[in-house]
C-alpha cells in the first residue's frame, strides 16, 4: 500500500487562454489534513474539478491509494470514496436537508418508494458523530451559509466519502463558524479521513495543517512541513515577493458628512424589525466600520441604504439630499457605490462577458454612445481592459471572458475595479476581500484607502475585526440592529469590539 492517499502527477489542463495547471504534482498522505494555497487564478479549484472528476485533465495521472485510476466523471469520483465541499454550493434550494444529502441514492422501501424515514435516521447519526448540528427537516433556502455548508460535508459523508476536499470553506463563515469547522476537520482526521483544505487564511492554515502544497500561476512551486514554515514564507512562496500585512494609512481629517442615516427601521422580507432606530454619520475622506455578528441587521442596512430593500421608518441622506424612497439608479446616480456581500447574486452577471459587467452601471449613459447614437462597444472593451490590467485580474480572454469562468478572487476583483472606476462619493462595501489571496487583499485594501484619500466616504461591513481594525477610522458595532458604541480605531482594542459585539458595553470613549 502507497503512503499517499492521491498522488496527481504531471497533471495540466489548459482552457481559452489560459494553462490552469502546467504539470502539477499533488502527493497527500494518508490521514493528512494537506493544505493547497495559490494566488487567485491559481488552479488550486481547477486541479480539484480533476480529482473529483468534473474536468478531465488534458494529460497527467492520478492514483488514489497507491492505485492508478481514471476518474472520469464524480459517480467515479464518488465510488473510490472521494467527496468534496465546492466553493459554490450545489444544493437544491427548496428541497430539505435530508433530500438534497440523498438525492441521487435515495433509499427506497418495498416496491420503489422512497424511504425518507431511514434516510433520516442515518442523517441524524452521521450529524451527531461529527457535531454537525442541522435540522434535517429544515428547506436549504430558510437556513444560513454555514448550516449550508454543514449539509455539503454531511453528503459527502452519507456517500462514505474517505477524502474530502474543502475549497475555501471558510470563505462564506464568521470567525466563530471558523472555530467550529476546523474543530469537525480535526475530527474527521482522527476518525481516519483524508482532508484536502483550499483556503487562503495562512492562519487557518498553520492551524490545523499537517502539509501544504503551494501553486503559482497553475505552476507546482513546493510542498512543505506545516510546522516548519512561517505565515510569510507561505505567503512569498505562493506570491513569488514578500507581502505587507500592515498596510499604512495616513492621517486625515475628515471633511464634511456626506452619508446620513437618521433613525432608520428596516424590515427583512418576512416583516422582522432587522435595524432598529439606527443613526450613522459618514463623512468625506473617512472609513466607517461596522462591526458585528453576521446578522445582527447588517445586510438589511446596507440593502436599505442602496435600495434593495425599502426603509421602513427614517430617513438617509446623500450629500444633505434625502434618497430614502429614490430608485436603485437614481442613487448610482447620485454617486453611491456599493460592493456587494453576494457577489454571484448582486454583483456580476455570469453570462456576461467582463467588460459587459463593467459597463453594467452606466452602459446607457454617453459616454458609451457612439457618433451613431448605438452602444458604443469597442469603448467599453477598452475601458474594460485597462480595469484588467490596473486590477490584476487574471482573464484568459481579456475583457471578453465571462465572468462565470473567472476564479473566485477574480470575479470578486471585477466588481471592485467597476464600483471603483465609477468614483462614487459614498462607498458602501460588504466583505470586500472575501475569498482574495493574500496578495490582492494588500491591494483592495490599499485602494479603498486611496479613495478615502480622493474625499470619498466609505462604510464598510466585515466579519474580520483585523480588517476593520486596519481600515477604519471609526468603528460603529451593531448588535441586533442597533448601533451599541462609535469608537475612534486608536481608542479601541480588538478585544473589546468583540465584547461590544457580544452585547456588552464599553464604558466612555463613545464619539
Ligand atoms: N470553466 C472554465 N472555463 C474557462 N476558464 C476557466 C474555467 N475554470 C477555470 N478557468 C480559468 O483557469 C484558471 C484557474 O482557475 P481556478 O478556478 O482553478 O483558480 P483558483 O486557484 O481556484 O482561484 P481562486 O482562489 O480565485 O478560487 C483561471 O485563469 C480561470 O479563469
Ligand atoms: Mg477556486
Amino acid at each position: 500500500m502507497s503512503e499517499y492517499a492521491i498522488e496527481m502527477m504531471g497533471i495540466t489542463k489548459t482552457f481559452p487562454g489560459v494553462i490552469a495547471n502546467d504539470k502539477v504534482n499533488l502527493q497527500v498522505r494518508e490521514k493528512e489534513i494537506h493544505a493547497l494555497l495559490g494566488e487567485n487564478g491559481a488552479g488550486k479549484s481547477t486541479l480539484m474539478s480533476i480529482l473529483f472528476g468534473a474536468y478531465s485533465a488534458d494529460s497527467g495521472t492520478i492514483s488514489i491509494h497507491g492505485k492508478q485510476i481514471e476518474i472520469k466523471n464524480p459517480n467515479i469520483a464518488t465510488e473510490l470514496g472521494i467527496g468534496m465541499v465546492h466553493q459554490h454550493f450545489k444544493l437544491v434550494q427548496n428541497y430539505t436537508v435530508t433530500e438534497n444529502i440523498v438525492l441521487g441514492m435515495e433509499p427506497t422501501k418495498m416496491g420503489g418508494i422512497l424511504d425518507l424515514g431511514t434516510a433520516g435516521k442515518r442523517v441524524a447519526e452521521i450529524s451527531n458523530k461529527y457535531g454537525l448540528a442541522v435540522d434535517p427537516s429544515s428547506i436549504i433556502e430558510e437556513i444560513t451559509v454555514g448550516q449550508q455548508q454543514r449539509v455539503e460535508i454531511l453528503k459527502t459523508l452519507y456517500r462514505n466519502a474517505n477524502i474530502i476536499i474543502f475549497d475555501e470553506p471558510t470563505a462564506v463563515l464568521t470567525p466563530q463558524e471558523v472555530d467550529e469547522l476546523m474543530d469537525i476537520l480535526r475530527l474527521l482526521r482522527e476518525e481516519g479521513k483524508t482532508i484536502i483544505l483550499i483556503t487562503h487564511k495562512l492562519k487557518e492554515i498553520k492551524d490545523v495543517a499537517d502539509r501544504c502544497t503551494v501553486l503559482r500561476r497553475g505552476k507546482y512551486i513546493g510542498t512543505v512541513d506545516v510546522a516548519s514554515v512561517t505565515e510569510q514564507d507561505l505567503a512569498e512562496m505562493m506570491v513569488g515577493r514578500s507581502v505587507n500585512f500592515e498596510i499604512d494609512k495616513p492621517e486625515m481629517e475628515a471633511g464634511e458628512v456626506v452619508l446620513s442615516m437618521q433613525n432608520v427601521f428596516v424590515e427583512n422580507s418576512s416583516g422582522l424589525e432587522k435595524v432598529k432606530d439606527l443613526s450613522l454619520d459618514v463623512c468625506a475622506g473617512e472609513i466607517v466600520g461596522i462591526a458585528g455578528v453576521d446578522g445582527n441587521g447588517q445586510t438589511e442596512l446596507l440593502e436599505a441604504i442602496i435600495g434593495l430593500t425599502p426603509t421602513s421608518k427614517g430617513s438617509i441622506f446623500l450629500d444633505g439630499e434625502e434618497i430614502t424612497h429614490l430608485t436603485i439608479r437614481d442613487r448610482i446616480e447620485r454617486g453611491l457605490g456599493y460592493i456587494p456581500e453576494d457577489r454571484h447574486k448582486y454583483g456580476l452577471v455570469g453570462q456576461f462577458s467582463i467588460y459587459e459587467n463593467c459597463a453594467l452601471k452606466n452602459y446607457y449613459q454617453d459616454i458609451y454612445r457612439n457618433k451613431y447614437d448605438l452602444l458604443d462597444f469597442a469603448k467599453m472593451h477598452s475601458d474594460a481592459e485597462v480595469l484588467i490590467e490596473q486590477f490584476d485580474i487574471r482573464a484568459g480572454e481579456g475583457a471578453l471572458t465571462p465572468a462565470a469562468s473567472l476564479s473566485g478572487g477574480n470575479q470578486q476583483k471585477v466588481i471592485v475595479a467597476r464600483e471603483i472606476s465609477l468614483s462614487p462619493k459614498v462607498l458602501v462595501v460588504a466583505q470586500p476581500t472575501r475569498g482574495l489571496d493574500v496578495g490582492a487583499i494588500e491591494y483592495i485594501r490599499k485602494r479603498i484607502i486611496e479613495e478615502r484619500g480622493k474625499g470619498r466616504a466609505i462604510l464598510l461591513v466585515s466579519f474580520e475585526l483585523d480588517e476593520i481594525m486596519n481600515l477604519c477610522d471609526r468603528i460603529a458595532t451593531i448588535s441586533k440592529g442597533s448601533i451599541v458604541a462609535v469608537n475612534r480605531q486608536h481608542e479601541v482594542t480588538e478585544r473589546e469590539i468583540g465584547m461590544m459585539m457580544a452585547g456588552s458595553k464599553k464604558e466612555e470613549a463613545i464619539v
